[in-house]
């Protein structure tokens, strides 16, 4: 394809999610959440540091627009055979909210890791919770058989235009909360839902606002997929920031990230943890791991850079920890060298056992997959 029309085509995908993002009906159950200063963090970093504050949403976590976008298109045939999703936790809390809202029935698959605060998030919410697997790939191969023989439609936590559209709602709000400088949005990657919506409406409006997208070292499948010029599935996952621990980045995610994502950074569980405390010392607000992995992203890309005075936006991105896991994130930060930096990785912040999965079962995770994924993505 001649540049001119790439350059026509690449604008044409970007237009499509705008209008996507505008027509979304996210506030019949979102909020529009404040863009908060963080003067404490801004001292520290020497840049004026603002916090996109989605842990104040009513499931704690962004993930309550996509889901609601989502369900909200579905016909009256649909809503009757109900939904099925597979979650880390969060998107499934959306789900349940939505489908009560609407009247839909809906069955969440869930790793059984996931922290019990998520699970009751759901089942309190009226849904129908299965704990599946020991991560995140497990339930979603599970999720997509139930659909298969039940006759559900399956909502992916972040593999949909619509989720995508809904969660790009969070950059229409950014845009108009900062409407001067604004040098950078770092966003949480997990499976790159928010991260493309996000990038999708920037790039269109403010092209030179930079997007960084920020995932745990121990399950970096964006960067991975950047690096290798496609989606590649990692071939295990470090699930201590469970929200975002997902081996293969979505393939409509990835049409519009590999594109207008300016950088990926990686940041360690320790480096989580002291991006939680240095939050909470600011805010006074709690941030679940991969809510705090923005932040995190933040100081490494400062540390790294050396930019000074420049206007940073952090989306923080989920609220729900268990309560009794703030211990080992406060262990974590406490053994930490004291003045550093950087923390020093002093081992894995890992607040269960075992929560490293590897995918003896890859082969069906993606033939499960790529059933539901058509490839090139078309948003009709
Ligand atoms: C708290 C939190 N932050 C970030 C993400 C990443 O979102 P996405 O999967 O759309 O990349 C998730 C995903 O569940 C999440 O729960």
């Amino acid at each position: 394809m001649s540049t001119p029309h790439r350059h026509a085509a690449d604008q044409d995908l970007l237009e499509r999610y705008v209008k996507m993002i505008l027509a979304a009906p996210v506030y019949d159950l979102a909020v529009r959440t404040p863009l908060q200063a963080a003067p404490a963090l801004s001292a520290l970093l020497g840049n004026q540091l603002l916090l996109k504050r989605e842990d104040l949403q009513p499931t704690f976590s962004f993930k309550v627009r996509g889901a609601y976008n989502r369900l909200v298109q579905l016909d009256d045939a649909q809503r009757l055979r109900g939904v099925i999703t597979a979650s880390a936790g969060n998107h499934a809390q959306g789900v349940a909210l939505a489908a009560r809202e609407l009247g839909i029935k809906a069955t969440i698959v869930m790793p059984s890791t996931t922290p019990e605060l998520k699970v009751q998030g759901v089942r309190s919410r009226g849904a129908d919770a299965v704990l599946h697997g020991a991560s995140f790939p497990f339930a979603l191969a599970h999720a997509l058989q139930l659909a298969e023989q039940s006759g559900s439609t399956f909502v992916s936590p972040f593999d949909d235009p619509y989720v995508i559209a809904g969660q790009g709602t969070v950059a229409m709000e950014v845009l108009r909360q900062q409407q001067g400088t604004l040098d950078a949005i770092f966003v949480p990657v997990g499976g790159g839902g928010l991260i493309a919506g996000i990038a999708a409406y920037v790039k269109y409006l403010r092209p030179e606002v930079r997007i960084i997208g920020v995932e745990p070292e121990g399950s970096s499948c964006l960067r991975a997929a950047m690096q290798a010029g496609e989606r590649v599935v990692l071939p295990s996952v470090d699930s201590f920031a469970d929200g975002t621990a997902v081996a293969q980045i979505g393939a409509y995610g990835f049409e519009v990230c590999r594109q207008y994502v300016d950088e990926v950074i990686t940041v360690s569980n320790d480096e989580l943890c002291s991006a939680i405390k240095l939050i909470y010392d600011d805010t006074r607000s709690i941030t679940e791991p991969s809510g705090a992995l923005a932040v995190a992203g933040v100081r490494a890309y400062v540390a790294r850079t050396q930019v000074q005075g420049q206007t940073l936006v952090a989306i923080n991105s989920g609220a729900n920890i268990n309560f009794d896991s703030l211990r080992h994130v406060a262990e974590r930060v406490a053994a930490q060298v004291p003045g550093a930096g950087h923390p020093t990785v002093l081992g894995n912040c890992d607040p269960q056992p075992n929560q490293t999965a590897s995918y003896q079962s890859e082969k069906s995770y993606t033939n499960g997959h790529s059933r539901l994924l058509t490839s090139p993505p078309d948003l009709a």
